[in-house]
C-alpha cells in the first residue's frame, strides 16, 4: 500500500488526476470506476481543466440511490453528468451509473471487462461506496439499507427533500476486484475513519478495512484525514517510509 499526504484537499485532487491521466496515457480505453461525494470532486475539476482525451475511457459508477426521480438532481446519475461525463467530454454510451438490481451492476461491469482504476472516498463510519457497516468483505452488488450517520451526511445535496433510505452499491468483493485502487480522504472529519481502515483490523465492522486486502492500493490524503494515522505510526514507530509526502 501507498501512502501519499498532501496538504490540501486542491492538492489531492491534483495528485489523483495525475494519476488518473497517466493511465489514460497508457490505456486510452481505461475502465475509470468513479466516486461521487465532494471528496473527488477537484480530481475530476483538475482533470476537466486539462485537454486530455477521454473519448475512449469508460466510466462506472460505484452506487446511486434507490427510488430518486430519474433526474433528481442529488442523484448521482446526475453528479456523474455534471462533473464528469459533460466536463469531460466522455460519449455518453461509455458511461454506467448503477440502476436497478445489483446482478445488473454485475453484468456492467463484466461487459465492461473489469474496472481497471477504481477511486474510493470513505465515509465518516468507515463506509465504502455504500457498504455500510457491518458488510461482508466478500459482498457482491446489491440494494442496501443507509445507515443514519450516512443518510445525515449526505442530507446537505437534498435541500428540503427526504434522503432515500436505500442504494444500490457495488460489494466490496466486487470492489476488490478492480485491478488498482485508489482511495481518497480530506479533512479532519475523516480521520478516525481512515486510521481504523488502514491500521486497524480488517472487519465487516469497517468496510473500508477490506482495501487492506487488496495488492495494489494508493491511498492519497490530505493533512487533516491523515492526522490521526500519523500520530498512531508515530507512536507505533512502524512502517513510517510507507507514507510519503511527494513534491507535485
Ligand atoms: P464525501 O463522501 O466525499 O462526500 O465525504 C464520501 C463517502 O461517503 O464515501
Amino acid at each position: 500500500m501507498d501512502v501519499v499526504v498532501v496538504d490540501d484537499a486542491e492538492a489531492v485532487g491534483e495528485h489523483v488526476a495525475a494519476l488518473v491521466l497517466r493511465s489514460v496515457e497508457r490505456d486510452p480505453a481505461l475502465v475509470l470506476g468513479v466516486a461521487t461525494g465532494g471528496t473527488p470532486l477537484p480530481v475530476y475539476r483538475a482533470l476537466a481543466r486539462g485537454s486530455a482525451d477521454f473519448s475512449a475511457v469508460r466510466v462506472v459508477a460505484l452506487d446511486e440511490y434507490v427510488g430518486l426521480p430519474a433526474g433528481h438532481p442529488a442523484s448521482f446519475a446526475a453528479y456523474v453528468r455534471h462533473e464528469i461525463t459533460e466536463p469531460l467530454a466522455l460519449p455518453t454510451g461509455n458511461v454506467v451509473v448503477p440502476q436497478g438490481s445489483g446482478q445488473e451492476l454485475e453484468r456492467r461491469i463484466r461487459e465492461l471487462g473489469g474496472v481497471d482504476l477504481q477511486l474510493l472516498g470513505i465515509g465518516r463510519n468507515g463506509h465504502l461506496a455504500f457498504n455500510e457497516p457491518p458488510s461482508a468483505l466478500d459482498s457482491r452488488s446489491r440494494v442496501v439499507a443507509l445507515s443514519e450517520t450516512t443518510r445525515r451526511d449526505n442530507a446537505r445535496a437534498f435541500g428540503r427533500d427526504p434522503v432515500p433510505t436505500h442504494a444500490v452499491t457495488q460489494g466490496l468483493g466486487t470492489i476488490l476486484e478492480a485491478r488498482h485502487l485508489v482511495l481518497l480522504a480530506t479533512g479532519v472529519a475523516k480521520a478516525d475513519a481512515v486510521a481504523a481502515a488502514l491500521t486497524g483490523p480488517v472487519t465487516p465492522d469497517c468496510p473500508a478495512s477490506v482495501v487492506q486486502r487488496h495488492r495494489q492500493v494508493t491511498v492519497v490524503l490530505d493533512r487533516a484525514a491523515a492526522s490521526v494515522l500519523q500520530r498512531r505510526r508515530n507512536v507505533d514507530g512502524a512502517d513510517r517510509e510507507c507514507i510519503h509526502h511527494p513534491q507535485l
